[in-house]
Protein backbone atom coordinates (compact mmCIF):
# COMPACT_ATOMS: atom_id res chain seq x y z
CA UNK A 1 0.00 0.00 0.00
CA UNK A 2 1.14 2.96 -0.98
CA UNK A 3 2.43 5.74 1.65
CA UNK A 4 0.09 8.67 1.90
CA UNK A 5 2.11 10.97 -0.90
CA UNK A 6 5.04 13.08 0.77
CA UNK A 7 7.97 14.41 -1.34
CA UNK A 8 10.93 15.74 0.33
CA UNK A 9 11.44 18.60 -1.65
CA UNK A 10 11.09 22.21 0.16
CA UNK A 11 8.80 24.49 -1.60
CA UNK A 12 8.59 28.35 -0.14
CA UNK A 13 8.21 32.23 -1.01
CA UNK A 14 10.82 34.63 -0.55
CA UNK A 15 10.46 38.66 -1.12
CA UNK A 16 14.35 39.21 -2.19
CA UNK A 17 16.40 41.41 -4.96
CA UNK A 18 17.21 38.38 -6.83
CA UNK A 19 21.05 39.16 -6.91
CA UNK A 20 20.50 38.49 -3.26
CA UNK A 21 19.41 35.01 -3.98
CA UNK A 22 21.78 32.17 -3.03
CA UNK A 23 20.87 29.12 -4.48
CA UNK A 24 22.16 26.64 -6.98
CA UNK A 25 20.51 28.08 -9.80
CA UNK A 26 18.27 31.07 -10.49
CA UNK A 27 15.51 29.95 -13.17
CA UNK A 28 14.93 33.35 -15.40
CA UNK A 29 12.11 33.17 -17.94
CA UNK A 30 12.95 34.66 -21.16
CA UNK A 31 10.67 35.50 -23.67
CA UNK A 32 10.53 35.53 -27.60
CA UNK A 33 11.24 39.08 -29.41
CA UNK A 34 12.66 40.34 -26.00
CA UNK A 35 16.13 40.65 -25.29
CA UNK A 36 17.75 39.36 -21.78
CA UNK A 37 21.11 41.81 -21.45
CA UNK A 38 21.24 40.49 -17.51
CA UNK A 39 23.76 37.32 -16.80
CA UNK A 40 25.72 38.30 -19.85
CA UNK A 41 23.04 36.95 -21.36
CA UNK A 42 22.47 39.98 -24.37
CA UNK A 43 25.39 38.19 -26.94
CA UNK A 44 23.56 34.76 -26.95
CA UNK A 45 20.61 36.51 -28.08
CA UNK A 46 22.08 38.54 -30.62
CA UNK A 47 23.92 35.33 -32.18
CA UNK A 48 20.43 33.44 -31.94
CA UNK A 49 21.57 30.73 -29.52
CA UNK A 50 19.19 31.81 -26.88
CA UNK A 51 15.62 32.86 -28.42
CA UNK A 52 13.12 32.45 -25.75
CA UNK A 53 11.23 29.67 -27.29
CA UNK A 54 9.19 27.97 -24.79
CA UNK A 55 10.91 25.60 -22.80
CA UNK A 56 14.30 25.81 -24.51
CA UNK A 57 16.70 25.55 -21.53
CA UNK A 58 20.35 27.22 -21.50
CA UNK A 59 22.13 27.17 -18.41
CA UNK A 60 24.81 29.86 -17.54
CA UNK A 61 27.78 29.11 -14.91
CA UNK A 62 29.16 31.82 -12.71
CA UNK A 63 26.85 34.64 -14.02
CA UNK A 64 28.16 37.96 -12.70
CA UNK A 65 27.19 40.03 -10.13
CA UNK A 66 24.56 37.91 -8.56
CA UNK A 67 24.96 34.87 -5.62
CA UNK A 68 23.38 32.49 -7.67
CA UNK A 69 25.77 29.64 -8.88
CA UNK A 70 23.84 29.52 -12.26
CA UNK A 71 21.20 30.91 -14.11
CA UNK A 72 18.38 28.87 -15.79
CA UNK A 73 17.26 30.83 -18.85
CA UNK A 74 13.54 29.34 -19.20
CA UNK A 75 11.73 29.69 -22.64
CA UNK A 76 8.94 31.43 -21.68
CA UNK A 77 7.88 32.03 -25.78
CA UNK A 78 5.70 35.26 -26.74
CA UNK A 79 5.17 37.80 -24.12
CA UNK A 80 1.30 37.51 -24.86
CA UNK A 81 0.73 33.86 -24.57
CA UNK A 82 2.26 33.29 -21.45
CA UNK A 83 -0.55 32.47 -18.80
CA UNK A 84 -0.08 30.14 -15.86
CA UNK A 85 -0.46 27.34 -17.53
CA UNK A 86 2.46 27.88 -19.41
CA UNK A 87 4.60 29.03 -16.00
CA UNK A 88 3.47 25.59 -14.88
CA UNK A 89 4.92 23.60 -17.56
CA UNK A 90 7.94 26.11 -17.84
CA UNK A 91 8.59 25.48 -13.93
CA UNK A 92 8.17 21.92 -14.14
CA UNK A 93 10.59 21.80 -17.39
CA UNK A 94 13.06 23.75 -15.82
CA UNK A 95 13.13 21.63 -12.47
CA UNK A 96 12.90 18.65 -14.28
CA UNK A 97 16.07 20.00 -16.41
CA UNK A 98 18.37 20.89 -13.15
CA UNK A 99 17.73 17.93 -11.66
CA UNK A 100 18.82 16.17 -14.31
CA UNK A 101 22.26 17.86 -13.87
CA UNK A 102 22.43 17.33 -9.97
CA UNK A 103 21.16 20.67 -9.07
CA UNK A 104 19.48 21.15 -5.26
CA UNK A 105 18.45 23.72 -4.63
CA UNK A 106 16.76 26.45 -7.00
CA UNK A 107 15.12 29.42 -7.09
CA UNK A 108 12.48 31.00 -10.24
CA UNK A 109 12.46 34.70 -10.47
CA UNK A 110 8.90 36.68 -10.63
CA UNK A 111 9.01 39.29 -12.61
CA UNK A 112 6.99 42.07 -13.79
CA UNK A 113 3.96 40.74 -15.40
CA UNK A 114 4.28 37.10 -13.83
CA UNK A 115 4.61 38.78 -9.88
CA UNK A 116 0.63 37.79 -9.56
CA UNK A 117 -0.59 34.60 -6.81
CA UNK A 118 -1.83 32.82 -10.12
CA UNK A 119 1.74 33.20 -11.31
CA UNK A 120 3.84 31.82 -7.87
CA UNK A 121 1.22 29.43 -7.57
CA UNK A 122 1.38 28.08 -11.02
CA UNK A 123 5.17 27.91 -10.92
CA UNK A 124 5.11 25.65 -7.41
CA UNK A 125 2.66 23.06 -8.56
CA UNK A 126 4.96 22.93 -12.03
CA UNK A 127 7.49 22.05 -9.74
CA UNK A 128 6.29 19.68 -7.58
CA UNK A 129 4.19 17.51 -10.50
CA UNK A 130 7.78 17.65 -12.74
CA UNK A 131 9.48 16.15 -9.64
CA UNK A 132 7.38 13.50 -9.13
CA UNK A 133 8.54 10.18 -10.80
CA UNK A 134 6.97 7.05 -10.96
CA UNK A 135 9.47 5.32 -9.43
CA UNK A 136 8.97 4.18 -6.33
CA UNK A 137 9.88 0.00 -7.51
CA UNK A 138 13.48 1.08 -8.43
CA UNK A 139 15.89 -0.30 -6.26
CA UNK A 140 18.54 1.80 -7.54
CA UNK A 141 19.46 4.58 -5.60
CA UNK A 142 22.11 6.23 -9.03
CA UNK A 143 18.78 7.24 -10.82
CA UNK A 144 17.07 8.48 -8.19
CA UNK A 145 18.29 12.17 -8.40
CA UNK A 146 16.49 14.51 -6.15
CA UNK A 147 15.96 18.45 -5.63
CA UNK A 148 15.90 19.71 -1.73
CA UNK A 149 14.55 22.84 -2.62
CA UNK A 150 12.21 24.94 -4.92
CA UNK A 151 12.10 28.85 -4.07
CA UNK A 152 9.80 31.22 -6.12
CA UNK A 153 11.48 34.68 -5.75
CA UNK A 154 9.85 38.30 -6.47
CA UNK A 155 11.98 41.58 -5.81
CA UNK A 156 10.90 43.44 -2.17
CA UNK A 157 7.82 45.88 -2.58
CA UNK A 158 10.23 48.42 -1.57
CA UNK A 159 13.89 48.23 -0.63
CA UNK A 160 13.65 48.95 2.70
CA UNK A 161 10.97 46.51 3.73
CA UNK A 162 13.71 43.81 2.56
CA UNK A 163 11.84 40.78 3.79
CA UNK A 164 7.51 40.90 2.89
CA UNK A 165 4.75 41.42 5.21
CA UNK A 166 3.48 38.56 7.58
CA UNK A 167 2.46 36.63 8.05
CA UNK A 168 2.90 34.06 5.45
CA UNK A 169 4.12 36.83 2.66
CA UNK A 170 0.92 37.88 1.83
CA UNK A 171 -1.12 37.40 -1.34
CA UNK A 172 1.60 35.48 -3.31
CA UNK A 173 3.02 33.52 -0.02
CA UNK A 174 -0.39 32.43 0.48
CA UNK A 175 -0.61 31.43 -3.42
CA UNK A 176 2.67 29.29 -2.89
CA UNK A 177 1.06 27.82 -0.10
CA UNK A 178 -1.86 27.05 -1.79
CA UNK A 179 -0.14 25.42 -4.82
CA UNK A 180 1.96 22.80 -2.49
CA UNK A 181 -1.54 20.76 -1.31
CA UNK A 182 -3.19 21.05 -4.50
CA UNK A 183 0.20 19.91 -6.16
CA UNK A 184 0.85 17.13 -3.54
CA UNK A 185 -2.98 15.98 -3.48
CA UNK A 186 -2.17 15.62 -7.63
CA UNK A 187 0.77 13.66 -7.23
CA UNK A 188 -0.58 11.27 -4.24
CA UNK A 189 -3.24 10.82 -7.02
CA UNK A 190 -0.51 9.89 -9.44
CA UNK A 191 1.17 7.64 -6.97
CA UNK A 192 -1.60 5.70 -6.60
CA UNK A 193 -2.65 5.09 -9.97
CA UNK A 194 0.69 4.12 -10.49
CA UNK A 195 0.48 1.14 -8.12
CA UNK A 196 0.20 -2.44 -10.33
CA UNK A 197 -2.60 -4.04 -9.37
CA UNK A 198 -0.93 -7.12 -7.43
CA UNK A 199 -0.19 -4.25 -4.66
CA UNK A 200 -3.27 -1.90 -4.96
CA UNK A 201 -6.45 -4.43 -4.65
CA UNK A 202 -9.61 -3.08 -3.83
CA UNK A 203 -9.18 -3.35 -0.24
CA UNK A 204 -5.59 -1.67 -0.93
CA UNK A 205 -7.22 1.11 -2.32
CA UNK A 206 -9.65 1.80 0.77
CA UNK A 207 -6.65 1.52 3.05
CA UNK A 208 -5.44 4.22 1.56
CA UNK A 209 -8.53 6.32 1.34
CA UNK A 210 -8.93 5.19 5.53
CA UNK A 211 -5.46 6.17 6.22
CA UNK A 212 -5.71 9.60 3.86
CA UNK A 213 -9.02 10.31 5.16
CA UNK A 214 -7.52 10.21 9.03
CA UNK A 215 -4.85 12.20 8.38
CA UNK A 216 -7.12 14.66 6.70
CA UNK A 217 -9.56 14.66 9.31
CA UNK A 218 -12.17 13.53 6.87
CA UNK A 219 -15.19 11.22 7.33
CA UNK A 220 -14.24 7.77 5.76
CA UNK A 221 -16.71 4.62 5.60
CA UNK A 222 -16.06 1.50 3.21
CA UNK A 223 -19.11 -0.55 1.91
CA UNK A 224 -18.48 -4.27 2.06
CA UNK A 225 -19.38 -6.92 0.02
CA UNK A 226 -22.28 -7.91 1.98
CA UNK A 227 -23.07 -4.22 2.03
CA UNK A 228 -23.37 -3.86 -1.82
CA UNK A 229 -25.30 -7.40 -1.78
CA UNK A 230 -27.79 -5.62 0.42
CA UNK A 231 -28.29 -2.33 -1.50
CA UNK A 232 -29.00 -4.35 -4.15
CA UNK A 233 -25.88 -3.14 -6.24
CA UNK A 234 -26.26 -5.83 -8.87
CA UNK A 235 -24.43 -4.04 -11.66
CA UNK A 236 -21.21 -3.51 -9.34
CA UNK A 237 -21.39 -6.78 -7.98
CA UNK A 238 -21.65 -8.72 -11.62
CA UNK A 239 -18.14 -7.16 -12.49
CA UNK A 240 -16.64 -8.30 -9.57
CA UNK A 241 -17.82 -12.02 -9.37
CA UNK A 242 -14.65 -12.64 -11.82
CA UNK A 243 -12.11 -12.12 -8.95
CA UNK A 244 -10.92 -13.65 -6.24
CA UNK A 245 -10.62 -10.16 -4.81
CA UNK A 246 -13.59 -8.55 -3.14
CA UNK A 247 -15.20 -4.95 -4.23
CA UNK A 248 -15.97 -2.20 -2.28
CA UNK A 249 -17.47 1.18 -2.18
CA UNK A 250 -15.57 3.65 -0.26
CA UNK A 251 -17.52 6.97 0.73
CA UNK A 252 -14.77 9.65 2.21
CA UNK A 253 -16.70 12.87 3.19
CA UNK A 254 -15.99 16.47 3.76
CA UNK A 255 -18.46 19.25 5.58
CA UNK A 256 -17.94 23.02 6.21
CA UNK A 257 -17.60 24.19 9.40
CA UNK A 258 -20.59 26.62 8.49
CA UNK A 259 -23.59 24.34 6.92
CA UNK A 260 -25.19 27.65 5.31
CA UNK A 261 -25.02 26.14 1.94
CA UNK A 262 -27.00 23.56 0.57
CA UNK A 263 -25.00 22.06 -1.93
CA UNK A 264 -23.41 18.72 -1.27
CA UNK A 265 -21.37 18.01 -4.34
CA UNK A 266 -20.96 14.03 -4.83
CA UNK A 267 -17.29 13.05 -7.07
CA UNK A 268 -18.11 9.84 -8.16
CA UNK A 269 -14.82 7.70 -9.71
CA UNK A 270 -13.82 4.75 -11.34
CA UNK A 271 -11.76 2.72 -8.95
CA UNK A 272 -11.29 -0.43 -11.63
CA UNK A 273 -7.87 -1.84 -10.13
CA UNK A 274 -7.38 -3.85 -13.40
CA UNK A 275 -9.27 -4.13 -16.11
CA UNK A 276 -8.69 -7.34 -18.06
CA UNK A 277 -11.90 -6.84 -19.89
CA UNK A 278 -13.57 -9.92 -17.77
CA UNK A 279 -14.90 -12.58 -20.63
CA UNK A 280 -14.27 -10.41 -23.12
CA UNK A 281 -10.79 -10.18 -22.82
CA UNK A 282 -8.78 -7.62 -23.93
CA UNK A 283 -5.56 -8.10 -26.14
CA UNK A 284 -2.34 -9.23 -24.40
CA UNK A 285 -0.72 -5.99 -26.50
CA UNK A 286 -0.60 -3.06 -23.76
CA UNK A 287 -2.86 -4.82 -20.86
CA UNK A 288 -0.53 -3.86 -18.59
CA UNK A 289 -1.50 -0.31 -18.54
CA UNK A 290 -5.18 -1.45 -17.38
CA UNK A 291 -3.83 -0.95 -13.97
CA UNK A 292 -4.32 3.04 -14.27
CA UNK A 293 -8.17 1.80 -14.99
CA UNK A 294 -8.92 3.64 -11.61
CA UNK A 295 -7.04 6.95 -12.66
CA UNK A 296 -10.71 8.31 -12.16
CA UNK A 297 -10.79 7.04 -8.56
CA UNK A 298 -7.80 8.19 -7.44
CA UNK A 299 -8.02 11.70 -8.04
CA UNK A 300 -11.42 11.55 -6.31
CA UNK A 301 -9.22 10.61 -3.45
CA UNK A 302 -6.44 12.89 -4.31
CA UNK A 303 -9.29 16.14 -4.63
CA UNK A 304 -10.78 14.83 -1.22
CA UNK A 305 -7.43 15.36 0.22
CA UNK A 306 -6.71 19.23 -1.18
CA UNK A 307 -10.43 19.82 -0.26
CA UNK A 308 -9.97 18.86 3.66
CA UNK A 309 -7.17 21.07 3.87
CA UNK A 310 -8.36 24.29 1.57
CA UNK A 311 -11.65 23.98 3.25
CA UNK A 312 -14.47 24.95 0.84
CA UNK A 313 -17.93 26.68 1.64
CA UNK A 314 -19.96 23.40 -0.16
CA UNK A 315 -19.93 19.47 1.02
CA UNK A 316 -18.11 16.92 -0.68
CA UNK A 317 -18.25 13.77 -0.43
CA UNK A 318 -16.23 11.24 -3.14
CA UNK A 319 -17.70 7.54 -3.67
CA UNK A 320 -15.77 5.87 -5.29
CA UNK A 321 -17.06 1.70 -6.71
CA UNK A 322 -13.83 -0.37 -6.31
CA UNK A 323 -13.43 -3.93 -8.37
CA UNK A 324 -10.70 -6.02 -10.30
CA UNK A 325 -12.26 -6.73 -13.50
CA UNK A 326 -10.89 -10.49 -14.29
CA UNK A 327 -12.27 -13.82 -15.97
CA UNK A 328 -12.41 -16.12 -13.41
CA UNK A 329 -15.04 -18.81 -13.34
CA UNK A 330 -17.86 -17.17 -11.68
CA UNK A 331 -17.04 -14.32 -13.60
CA UNK A 332 -20.40 -12.77 -15.53
CA UNK A 333 -21.21 -13.53 -18.97
CA UNK A 334 -22.15 -11.87 -22.23
CA UNK A 335 -25.94 -11.89 -22.38
CA UNK A 336 -26.04 -12.14 -18.39
CA UNK A 337 -28.56 -9.81 -17.11
CA UNK A 338 -27.78 -8.04 -14.07
CA UNK A 339 -30.69 -5.75 -11.69
CA UNK A 340 -28.85 -2.60 -10.97
CA UNK A 341 -29.41 -0.56 -7.32
CA UNK A 342 -31.89 2.20 -9.34
CA UNK A 343 -34.50 -1.22 -10.39
CA UNK A 344 -33.20 -1.16 -13.85
CA UNK A 345 -32.07 -4.44 -15.53
CA UNK A 346 -28.92 -4.51 -17.83
CA UNK A 347 -27.90 -7.13 -20.10
CA UNK A 348 -24.01 -6.91 -20.52
CA UNK A 349 -23.58 -7.59 -24.11
CA UNK A 350 -19.46 -7.14 -23.16
CA UNK A 351 -17.81 -7.54 -19.71
CA UNK A 352 -15.01 -5.24 -20.49
CA UNK A 353 -17.95 -2.37 -20.91
CA UNK A 354 -17.16 -2.34 -16.66
CA UNK A 355 -16.76 0.85 -16.03
CA UNK A 356 -20.16 2.16 -16.58
CA UNK A 357 -21.47 -0.60 -14.82
CA UNK A 358 -20.01 -0.06 -11.37
CA UNK A 359 -20.65 3.60 -12.14
CA UNK A 360 -24.61 2.89 -12.23
CA UNK A 361 -24.63 1.85 -8.60
CA UNK A 362 -22.39 4.37 -7.44
CA UNK A 363 -24.07 7.36 -8.79
CA UNK A 364 -27.56 6.20 -7.80
CA UNK A 365 -26.30 5.33 -4.40
CA UNK A 366 -24.61 9.41 -4.59
CA UNK A 367 -28.53 10.32 -5.61
CA UNK A 368 -29.67 8.28 -2.51
CA UNK A 369 -27.27 10.27 0.14
CA UNK A 370 -28.82 13.45 -1.23
CA UNK A 371 -25.92 14.62 -2.85
CA UNK A 372 -27.38 17.74 -5.21
CA UNK A 373 -24.69 18.03 -7.98
CA UNK A 374 -22.96 15.23 -9.45
CA UNK A 375 -19.70 14.95 -11.08
CA UNK A 376 -17.69 11.65 -11.82
CA UNK A 377 -14.47 11.20 -13.58
CA UNK A 378 -13.77 7.38 -15.48
CA UNK A 379 -11.01 5.89 -17.70
CA UNK A 380 -14.17 5.13 -19.33
CA UNK A 381 -13.78 4.56 -23.40
CA UNK A 382 -11.19 3.99 -25.93
CA UNK A 383 -13.41 5.76 -27.85
CA UNK A 384 -12.80 9.26 -26.49
CA UNK A 385 -9.19 8.94 -27.23
CA UNK A 386 -9.94 8.32 -31.10
CA UNK A 387 -12.33 11.59 -30.73
CA UNK A 388 -10.28 13.93 -28.78
CA UNK A 389 -6.78 12.50 -28.76
CA UNK A 390 -4.34 12.65 -25.81
CA UNK A 391 -4.81 16.70 -25.03
CA UNK A 392 -8.54 16.85 -24.21
CA UNK A 393 -10.74 15.77 -21.02
CA UNK A 394 -14.03 13.80 -22.43
CA UNK A 395 -16.97 16.16 -20.92
CA UNK A 396 -20.44 15.52 -21.14
CA UNK A 397 -23.25 17.45 -18.95
CA UNK A 398 -26.99 17.16 -18.04
CA UNK A 399 -26.85 20.48 -17.19
CA UNK A 400 -25.48 23.82 -18.52
CA UNK A 401 -24.64 25.44 -15.17
CA UNK A 402 -22.76 22.62 -14.21
CA UNK A 403 -20.90 22.62 -17.39
CA UNK A 404 -20.02 26.25 -17.53
CA UNK A 405 -18.50 25.58 -13.36
CA UNK A 406 -16.43 22.42 -14.82
CA UNK A 407 -15.53 24.18 -17.52
CA UNK A 408 -14.60 27.20 -15.54
CA UNK A 409 -12.61 25.59 -13.38
CA UNK A 410 -10.54 23.37 -15.78
CA UNK A 411 -9.57 26.48 -17.94
CA UNK A 412 -7.98 28.34 -14.94
CA UNK A 413 -6.20 24.62 -13.91
CA UNK A 414 -4.65 24.57 -17.40
CA UNK A 415 -6.88 21.07 -17.63
CA UNK A 416 -8.18 20.85 -20.92
CA UNK A 417 -11.89 19.63 -21.66
CA UNK A 418 -13.63 19.59 -24.60
CA UNK A 419 -17.43 19.42 -24.36
CA UNK A 420 -19.20 16.87 -26.06
CA UNK A 421 -22.77 16.04 -27.13
CA UNK A 422 -25.10 13.97 -25.25
CA UNK A 423 -28.60 14.13 -26.54
CA UNK A 424 -31.41 11.68 -25.84
CA UNK A 425 -31.35 10.55 -29.47
CA UNK A 426 -28.67 8.58 -28.83
CA UNK A 427 -30.17 6.32 -26.31
CA UNK A 428 -31.35 4.17 -29.20
CA UNK A 429 -27.73 2.80 -29.33
CA UNK A 430 -28.46 1.07 -26.07
CA UNK A 431 -31.33 -0.74 -26.93
CA UNK A 432 -32.11 -4.64 -25.41
CA UNK A 433 -34.26 -6.80 -26.59
CA UNK A 434 -34.15 -8.65 -23.24
CA UNK A 435 -33.53 -5.82 -20.45
CA UNK A 436 -33.82 -2.22 -19.81
CA UNK A 437 -30.99 -1.40 -21.60
CA UNK A 438 -28.02 -2.63 -23.04
CA UNK A 439 -24.15 -2.22 -21.39
CA UNK A 440 -22.72 -1.32 -25.10
CA UNK A 441 -24.07 1.01 -27.68
CA UNK A 442 -22.64 -0.85 -30.76
CA UNK A 443 -19.65 0.61 -33.20
CA UNK A 444 -19.98 4.26 -33.56
CA UNK A 445 -20.14 7.27 -30.93
CA UNK A 446 -18.83 5.04 -28.31
CA UNK A 447 -17.76 7.25 -25.90
CA UNK A 448 -21.06 8.91 -26.39
CA UNK A 449 -22.92 6.01 -25.87
CA UNK A 450 -21.33 5.29 -22.50
CA UNK A 451 -22.31 8.86 -21.18
CA UNK A 452 -25.75 8.36 -22.60
CA UNK A 453 -25.41 4.98 -20.02
CA UNK A 454 -24.60 6.70 -17.04
CA UNK A 455 -27.10 9.58 -17.32
CA UNK A 456 -29.94 6.28 -17.22
CA UNK A 457 -28.19 6.29 -13.46
CA UNK A 458 -27.65 9.83 -12.67
CA UNK A 459 -31.54 10.98 -13.37
CA UNK A 460 -32.60 14.62 -12.98
CA UNK A 461 -29.68 15.36 -10.79
CA UNK A 462 -27.08 18.07 -12.14
CA UNK A 463 -24.10 16.12 -13.55
CA UNK A 464 -21.07 16.01 -15.36
CA UNK A 465 -18.91 13.44 -16.47
CA UNK A 466 -15.33 13.18 -17.41
CA UNK A 467 -14.09 10.65 -19.60
CA UNK A 468 -10.30 10.62 -18.71
CA UNK A 469 -9.35 7.68 -20.67
CA UNK A 470 -6.95 9.75 -22.79
CA UNK A 471 -5.49 11.95 -20.18
CA UNK A 472 -4.97 10.25 -17.35
CA UNK A 473 -1.65 8.83 -18.38
CA UNK A 474 1.11 10.25 -20.34
CA UNK A 475 2.84 7.78 -22.73
CA UNK A 476 5.77 9.31 -23.02
CA UNK A 477 7.50 11.75 -21.02
CA UNK A 478 7.07 15.57 -21.34
CA UNK A 479 9.73 17.88 -20.76
CA UNK A 480 7.79 19.24 -17.85
CA UNK A 481 6.02 15.60 -16.45
CA UNK A 482 7.23 12.16 -16.35
CA UNK A 483 5.98 9.26 -18.18
CA UNK A 484 2.99 7.82 -16.55
CA UNK A 485 0.09 8.74 -14.51
CA UNK A 486 -0.79 12.48 -14.83
CA UNK A 487 -3.14 13.20 -11.72
CA UNK A 488 -5.92 14.87 -13.95
CA UNK A 489 -8.21 16.03 -13.20
CA UNK A 490 -6.94 16.86 -9.59
CA UNK A 491 -6.95 20.83 -9.86
CA UNK A 492 -10.11 21.27 -11.50
CA UNK A 493 -12.42 19.34 -9.52
CA UNK A 494 -10.34 21.13 -5.75
CA UNK A 495 -10.85 24.48 -7.73
CA UNK A 496 -14.94 23.39 -8.37
CA UNK A 497 -15.01 23.24 -4.92
CA UNK A 498 -13.48 25.84 -3.61
CA UNK A 499 -15.05 28.50 -6.14
CA UNK A 500 -18.69 27.39 -5.69
CA UNK A 501 -19.40 29.75 -2.54
CA UNK A 502 -21.84 29.37 -0.36
CA UNK A 503 -24.66 29.38 -2.30
CA UNK A 504 -26.47 26.83 -5.00
N1 LIG B 1 -10.96 0.80 -19.20
C1 LIG B 1 -11.48 0.70 -20.51
C2 LIG B 1 -11.33 1.97 -21.32
C3 LIG B 1 -9.93 2.40 -21.66
C4 LIG B 1 -9.40 2.11 -22.89
C5 LIG B 1 -9.19 3.13 -20.78
C6 LIG B 1 -8.13 2.53 -23.21
C7 LIG B 1 -7.93 3.56 -21.10
C8 LIG B 1 -7.39 3.26 -22.32
C9 LIG B 1 -12.97 0.37 -20.49
O1 LIG B 1 -13.39 -0.39 -19.41
C10 LIG B 1 -13.24 -0.42 -21.73
O2 LIG B 1 -12.69 -1.47 -21.84
N2 LIG B 1 -14.06 0.13 -22.61
C11 LIG B 1 -14.36 -0.50 -23.84
C12 LIG B 1 -15.82 -0.33 -24.11
C13 LIG B 1 -16.33 -1.17 -25.25
C14 LIG B 1 -16.30 -2.61 -24.87
C15 LIG B 1 -17.72 -0.73 -25.59
C16 LIG B 1 -13.53 0.17 -24.92
O3 LIG B 1 -13.37 1.39 -24.89
O4 LIG B 1 -13.03 -0.53 -25.79
ZN1 LIG C 1 -13.12 -2.48 -19.75
ZN1 LIG D 1 -12.22 -0.21 -17.67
Amino acid sequence: MPDPYARPMQTSFEHKPLEQIETGALIVPVFEGKKEERFGAGALFDSGEVAGKPLEMTLLHHPPGIAAERVLLAGAGKPGKFDPAEMRKLAGAALRHLKSKSVKTMALALEAACASPEFAGAAVEGAILGDYEPDRYKTGEDDKKSVDRFVVAAAPESPEVGQAPSPANGPLGAAVARARIVADAQNFARELVNEPANRLTPAKVADAARTMAAESGLECQVLDREQLERLGMGALLGVAQGSAEPPNLIVVGYKPSDVGSPVRLGLVGKGVTFDSGGISIKPSDGMEKMKYDMAGGAAMLGAMRAIARLKPAIAVTAYIPCVENMPGSRAQRPGDIVTAMSGKTVEVINTDAEGRLILADALAYARRQDCTHLVDAATLTGAIVVALGHLNVGLFASDDGMKDRVLRAAKAEGERMWAMPLEDDYKEYLKSAFADLANVGGRWGGAITAAIFLKEFAGDTPWVHLDIAGTAWLDESKPFLAKGPTGVPVRTLVRLAMDWGGTS
